[in-house]
């Protein structure tokens, strides 16, 4: 069955839209897609959780974005494709680039196209620019690949990371969702008017996405944990952060946690801790200020690509 990897971005959103490194890793949930060669209109039906909230060929951005994925998958034949998708959207955590993932693979396994994973991502990318307008692709590249990537655009391949152990991340959600697109806009609208500032800001966070990327090989949990501090504060002064997610942050470093930031796009969302042993310490003080949250083993061999069906 197609299958396609929700994501936490563990360092760089927001700068790596400006060309900036990013580094992130594929949870071990997403979305799963069925396709067949139909007669007629190609329709999609869109699942969260066995729910049904998409249905057909509905005239708004899903049908467009099918249109858009449809096209670049390439072949010919209508198409009856369903997905589920085991991740909240507008939660930060790649929801609309593994649902188009799946999407397109479910297209081009009932065309019998060959789509490789650059090209899925590519696909994403096409599904994405309808709803986020600016796309930097680091959502398609994780939905496809799976696995921990340092993410760069532009650039023809991603690199692969092999973590120096299982990272114990807690991930929780605000329950506010949050929109990627305005995110990206605003950050956009305060790169023009304070470029200075913004362009030094984009490159502090590009420094710690690539030296995390080392400590987190080398298995250095405490660096990256305060890397993961000094990234948030960043995105805080790009103004991406709310309340809940700072009272997330918080608690989260008050449990025992190494580190914490914001995760995506902000503004709602979620938000990941990093907390080796102390996960259920974590989750507990969530529960107690009222947050959902759950735990993901960043590095298990499971949300690899490899361990795809
Ligand atoms: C969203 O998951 C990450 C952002 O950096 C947007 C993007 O990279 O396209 C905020």
């Amino acid at each position: 069955m197609p299958r396609a990897f929700a994501k936490v971005i563990l360092f760089g959103e927001h700068a790596v839209v400006h060309g900036r490194t990013a580094f992130a890793a594929a949870l071990d949930r997403g979305a799963t897609s069925s396709g067949r060669r139909v007669e007629g209109a190609s329709r999609l039906d869109l699942r969260a959780w066995n729910k049904v909230v998409f249905e057909g060929q509905a005239d708004d951005d899903v049908a467009r974005a099918f249109g858009a994925v449809l096209a670049e998958v390439g072949g010919d034949g209508a198409v009856d494709v369903t997905i589920d998708v085991q991740v909240p959207g507008g939660a930060g955590l790649g929801c609309s680039a593994a649902i188009a993932v799946a999407l397109a693979r479910a297209i081009a396994e009932a065309r019998g196209v060959a789509l490789d994973d650059r090209r899925a991502a590519e696909c994403a990318n096409a599904w994405e620019r309808v709803f986020h307008g600016n796309p930097s692709g680091v959502d398609g590249a994780v939905a496809a690949h799976g696995g921990v990537i340092k993410f760069r655009r532009g650039e023809a391949s991603i690199h692969p990371v092999v973590p120096g152990g299982v990272m114990e991340l807690c991930v929780g959600y605000t329950g506010e969702p949050s929109s990627t697109k305005s995110m990206v806009e605003s950050v956009a609208r305060q790169l023009a008017r304070r470029p200075e500032v913004v362009e030094r800001t984009f490159d502090g966070i590009d420094t710690l996405a690539i030296k995390a990327a080392e400590a987190i090989k080398a298995g250095r949990w405490y660096e990256v944990g305060q890397m993961m501090d000094l990234n948030h504060a960043l995105l805080t002064s790009l103004m991406v952060s709310t309340e809940s997610l700072e009272r997330i942050c918080h608690a989260a470093r008050d449990a025992g946690a190494m580190g914490a930031k914001l995760t995506g796009g902000g503004g709602g969302g979620c938000a990941i801790a990093l907390a080796p042993g102390k996960t259920d310490a974590v989750l507990a003080a969530w529960k107690g200020i009222g947050i959902e949250g759950f735990v993901a083993r960043i590095g298990s061999p499971i949300v690899s690509r490899e361990a795809m069906p």
